[in-house]
Parts: structure tokens; sequence; C-alpha cells
């Protein structure tokens, strides 16, 4: 379908849109690409008004909302501004001139993208990535290339640039009350290195690692590889049960997601963190505590870490992944002092460091402000999604009970009575509908059989209910 602006008010010409209903990419999405399209191609100049989003989404056929969450990844990516009471500008300068010289080739370097943009993907841990603001970040990596010393281009220091363990340190006791020197950071390549590393430095075979009986499935499958005794511990709402902790085991590690346990979504309270504690002192063992995603805590602030109830004997695990974007694969370990040479070491033989230009950029995105900016607006965005998915799932799905909302980018839904067996998800598949069951990732299967994972932080409201309808359109058949 063809749509065509054209409006004297406006300086922007003519803006011609093309909506594919039948594409899986969200209006916004299509309508954001084809306007930067045009931007870099210079059909629309630096300076010129873009339509009101009214005007704009009433041509269209899509509701404002659409549009100006368009303009939106527009603004966050540095293409255009806006001034309040006046519209939206496309942005003059150097950005955009740049963008302008690669844009004919990124198109088709980058095409490779496009295979999972049709899909709607309730995936659990994918940010909004139309808002990560690139140009910034761009800013940054270019600093980091240009000013850094000489020796950051050499092998570099396993633990991590110094620059940014210090101002990591300050960042997370301002943001989560944890108190740490920057000797005991070690930064990796996200949490899963982190994991790997944790397993070679204390995992030998045959020793006992302790991990929730649902859990990311990655985690079980690292420590596998190191050992074959893994022992699920039971949970409920609140998380771990710490009265089902072994009483006659001789752990070498607990796993835990205190905070907001993946993917059920409890928080542990004060009374099972420090029950918990005192197991970990009475076995001699350590705990590993993933904080994966308690940035985003809708609920007033996060509850304290369990670090800060015992350091010697917590390993905190951090992650960029979602707070900024995947790919950079950027996370920390604050390790208890007495182990951080063997992590080092460990560090050190598997891949020396993580990127160093990144860890630079990294460290001026934080300093700056820039991070913690970037993390209350897509708190409310994803605030807002989450109330969103949890009306449409009432609409669709009103005998659901869905838990975990509190905290995070995805909740837990059931349905009663489905079984979302392979047969049931290949179907939802094949629709363009990509869902995870929570038996996935269950160590003691068969109790999670009618839930999934609702991942909601990179959707919008069109593409998260065309997705539930599809859902709910094939389980009517399949009744
Ligand atoms: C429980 C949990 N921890 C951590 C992560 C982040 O992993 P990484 O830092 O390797 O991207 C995820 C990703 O979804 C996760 O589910």
């Amino acid at each position: 379908m063809l749509y065509n602006f054209k409006d004297p008010i406006y300086e922007v010409e003519e803006l011609i849109l093309e909506i594919d209903k039948r594409n899986k990419r969200t209006y916004a999405v299509q309508i954001y690409r084809q306007i930067r399209t045009k931007i870099l191609n210079g059909e629309i100049a630096a300076g010129e008004r873009l339509p009101a989003s009214r005007v704009l989404a009433d041509e269209v056929g899509v509701s404002r909302n659409t549009v100006v969450n368009a303009y939106e990844m527009l603004i966050a990516e540095g293409f255009a501004y806006s001034i309040t009471g006046s519209g939206v500008y496309v942005l003059q300068g150097a950005i955009l001139s740049e963008e302008r010289k690669i844009a004919n080739y990124t198109v088709d370097a980058f095409a490779v993208e496009d295979v999972d943009a049709t899909a709607i993907r309730f995936d659990s841990g994918t940010p909004a990535l139309e808002f990560f603001p690139r140009a910034k970040w761009k800013k940054y990596l270019s600093q980091a290339y240009l000013q850094a010393p000489i020796s950051a281009l050499g092998y570099d220091l396993p633990q991590g640039r110094p620059e940014l363990r210090s101002v990591l340190a300050r960042h997370l006791k301002k943001t989560r009350g944890i108190s740490c020197d920057s000797e005991q950071i070690l930064i990796t390549s996200g949490t899963k290195q982190g994991l790997n590393l944790l397993a070679k430095v204390l995992i030998g075979q045959g020793d006992e690692v302790l991990i929730e009986e649902v859990t990311n499935d990655n985690v079980r499958r690292i420590f596998a590889y190191h050992t074959d005794r893994i022992t699920p511990v039971e949970l409920d709402a609140e998380g771990i049960r710490t009265d089902k902790l072994p009483p006659d085991a001789l752990p070498s590690l607990i796993f835990v997601t205190p905070m907001h346990q993946f993917p059920m979504g409890g928080t542990l309270s004060i009374q099972r963190r420090l029950e918990l504690v005192r197991y970990a002192q009475e076995k001699g063992c350590y705990i590993a505590e993933d904080d994966y995603d308690s940035e985003f805590c809708y609920t007033g602030f996060p509850p304290r870490s369990l670090y800060e109830l015992d350091a010697e004997r917590v390993i905190y695990i951090g992650t960029f992944s979602k707070t900024m974007f995947p790919s950079l694969r950027l996370g920390y370990l604050v390790l208890p002092p007495a182990l951080a040479e063997r992590f080092r070491e460990m560090k050190r033989l598997n891949d020396h460091h993580s990127n160093s230009m990144n860890q630079l950029a990294l460290m001026r995105f934080i300093e700056s402000g820039d991070l913690a900016r970037h993390i209350g607006r897509m708190k409310k965005r994803y605030k807002d999604r989450r109330d969103t998915l949890l009306s449409l799932l009432t609409k669709y799905f009103p005998q659901n009970k869905t838990v975990g909302e509190k905290a995070g980018m995805h909740v837990v839904s059931a349905f009663p009575g489905v079984n979302f067996e392979e047969k049931l998800l290949d179907k939802i598949r094949a629709a363009g509908v990509y869902v995870i069951p929570v038996e996935a990732h269950t160590l003691v299967k068969g109790n999670h059989r009618d839930e999934l994972i609702l991942g909601y932080a990179h959707l919008d409201e069109e593409a998260m209910e065309q997705g539930l309808k599809i859902i709910k359109d094939i389980l009517t058949e399949n009744e």
C-alpha cells in the first residue's frame, strides 16, 4: 500500500511511506527505517521539519503513538531532534553526513539483521535496541580510539582497564550500594564468560553445585561441562527455598538469581538471603549472585545484594547486555579479594582481556551520566510495555496467571490446561511467533509445561498484540 504525504504547511515536501501489513516488523520500525533511509539518501534535508505525528499517522493509517515511536527512534539515533511546541526536525551536522557516507555499503553488509526481524520474538532478555543512543556511543568510541594511551592498543590487563573499573566501582556504590575496591572487579565478556571462568576456577569434576530448579539453561550447561553433580533446589514465589538446601551436601558453589529469579521473577526476602549466606558459611562454599536485570526494578529500589552480606563468599555477577546492548559483550565479576588473582589468570588464559576500546567508551558512557539517563528512559518505556503486555494478556487470556512483573524485561504467564510441547511450539513458530516455555529451563521436568516466558522490553504494542492473537488462534484451533 502506498501513502502519499503532501502538505504545503510542512517543510518536508513529499513523504511517501510504504506500510507492509504482512511484514512482521512493527509499523513504527517500518516508518522509522523508511524515514532514516530518506535522510541518508538526501531525500529529506537537514533542518527540515517532519510532518506532525498526528498528521502523518492519519495519512499512513496508523496510531499517532506509532509515529511518535518512530520519531523517538530517529531522535535516539541522532537523525532528528525535537523542539517542544514546534516539531521534529532533521538534524544537521557531522553525524548525518558521516552516516550518509557509510550508508551505501552498510545496508547490504547488515542485511543479515533482517532474517530474525521478520518474526515476533518474545525473547526474554532483548532490550529495545532501536532506542540505544548510537550517536553518543559512536562519539565515546571514537574518543577512545583517538585519545587512549598507546598501551591500550597492546595486550592489556586481564582484569580490564583501571579507568573502567574505578568508574564501575563508584557506579555500583551509587546504584546498588555495593562497596568494593576496583581491584576486586574483573571485566568479562558478559555473564556467560563470567560463569565459565567461575566454573574453571571453582568447580572440579565430582564437585557439587546447587542451582535453582528452574534457571537459565545456559547456566546448567556451563556447569555441566565441569561436573555431573548439579543439584536442583526447590523454588517458590519468592525464589530459592532455603529450607530445602540439602543439609548433608558439601557444595563448592551455589548459583542464584536473588533479585529477580530467572525466569520465575521472585525476589528473595532478607531472611532467606541471610539463611543462604549462613548455609554457605557453614559449608565453606561460594555463592554466585547473578544480578542480570535489577536496574529495571519498577517498585521502588531493588533489594540489597547478597554480596553485601558476605563479600568474602559471594561473587557478584553483572552484565551490560540489558542496560546497553548484548553484542557489546561486556560484563563484570565482583570477586572476593582472595579469589581475584586466580580469576585474572584464568581470564588471561581464555582471551587475555575484553576489548579495551569498548571498555574505555563504556567508562565515558557511565561517567558522563549517559548510562544512567539511558536506563532511566528505558525503565519508563519498559514499564509502559510491561503494563501493555499485562493488559493484553488479560484481554486475550483472562484465565492466565502471570508472575514476575515487578522487575526486569519479561514475565511468566501460565496458560491453564495447555501443554507447550515441541509440536505446538513449532506451529506457533511457523506462524511467525517465537516463544520459549519455562519447561526449557527446568532441571526437574514436567512441572512447568503450561508456562511461557514473555519478554516485552523490545516489543511495541502492535507486535505484542499481533503475537498474542496468533498464539490465541493456534491454541483455539488446538482445543
Ligand atoms: C539469568 C541470566 N543472566 C545473565 C544473562 C546475560 O548474559 P550475558 O551477559 O552473557 O549476555 C542472561 C541473558 O538473558 C540471563 O538470562
